[in-house]
């Protein structure tokens, strides 16, 4: 109720962390976001707007950094001189009494607005959908997003303890995770697409290749670049560029909230880590749940790179 929301306002964030979802319009949401969501729903979005979005794991921080190099016409030094958290704020990102909101980072910031989220599409604050903003969605085969949210669990804190491997999985096929269900998640942007623009890019084309991947963005964006931009922006969002850089790679982030000593942020950036982790029980107990679960879509994710 509005009045629990009033009285949270007071709480500190220690009380959020390593706490059980919280259901935000029906979706498992971080507790810590979960709070004074009106925030959200009432957020007033801009035309100029850029959004990026995805389900967690998906390489939403990947495309975050592409969208913003090329905004800024490929110049590298420009994208280092603040974190991706600040250049590229989380919408819904909540963390009372530590940090500024997302919504109110977002306020202060001037056009064009290059705006994160994970929201799924279906609750998704109106305003986007009104101003028809640009949206650049990013889809990453479910088996390796699934194996890359439980590594993430383990070093935030703003997560609960995700328990064993064997019993994360379960937890993801039922959509009990934060965001809810991935495989509605990836449907519901994908429908949206029809009448929408949204461009829908997959990880696992970023990882065939890259510089094919920039100039879609560049193109869809109305940017014209030319070539040495392109080879920048390439070189400069490469994983090992990424993991490299402090204002990518999440270091700088308090570790009382990332512990990046556990697993960090930049982990493996592959296709394909799923199959050091999917036993061959789990791994058809999921490949059929999975027909049932994306049955009927024309979308389709390469699992087998
Ligand atoms: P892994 O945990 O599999 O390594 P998000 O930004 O949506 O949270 O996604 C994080 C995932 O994207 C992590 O996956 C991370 O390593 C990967 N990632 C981030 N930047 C990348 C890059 N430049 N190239 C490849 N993968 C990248």
């Amino acid at each position: 109720s509005d009045l629990h929301f009033q009285m949270e306002v007071m709480a500190d964030l220690d009380t959020y962390l390593r706490q059980p979802w919280r259901t935000v319009h029906g979706i498992p949401m971080v507790s810590a976001f979960a709070f004074n969501w009106e925030r959200v729903d009432n957020f007033q979005a801009r035309p100029e707007d850029i959004m990026v979005v995805s389900f967690p794991k998906s390489g939403t921080t990947w495309v975050s950094e592409i969208v913003d190099m090329v905004l800024k016409g490929g110049n590298p030094e420009k994208c280092k001189q603040d974190d991706i958290v600040n250049r590229v704020p989380m919408m819904e990102f909540a963390a009372p009494g530590k940090m500024a909101a997302g919504t109110e980072q977002l306020e202060a910031m001037p056009s064009p607005r290059i705006i994160k989220t994970h929201i799924p599409a279906h609750i998704l604050p109106k305003s986007f959908w009104e101003n028809r903003c640009k949206m650049i969605y990013v889809g990453r085969n479910a088996k390796d997003v699934a194996v890359s949210y439980y590594h993430f669990d383990l070093m935030n804190k703003f997560h609960p303890n995700p328990g064993t491997w064997a019993q994360y999985l379960e937890e993801f096929m039922a959509g009990r995770v934060a965001y809810g269900s991935w495989y509605n998640h990836v449907k519901g942007y994908w429908e949206r697409r029809k009448d929408h623009p949204i461009l829908y890019l997959f990880y696992e084309d970023l990882k065939e290749d890259l510089r094919r991947e920039i100039a879609k963005v560049a193109q869809f964006l109305g940017q014209k670049l030319s070539e040495e931009a392109l080879d920048t922006i390439t070189r400069h969002t490469s994983f090992e560029a990424m993991r490299d850089n402090p204002a990518t790679n999440y270091s700088r982030v308090p570790s009382d909230l990332m512990d990046h000593s556990v697993s960090p942020f930049m982990r493996k950036g592959t296709t394909g880590d799923w199959k050091n982790h999917f036993t061959v029980a789990q791994n058809e107990r999921f490949d059929q749940d999975y027909a049932q679960k994306m049955s009927g879509t024309d979308l389709c994710f390469r699992t087998q790179i």
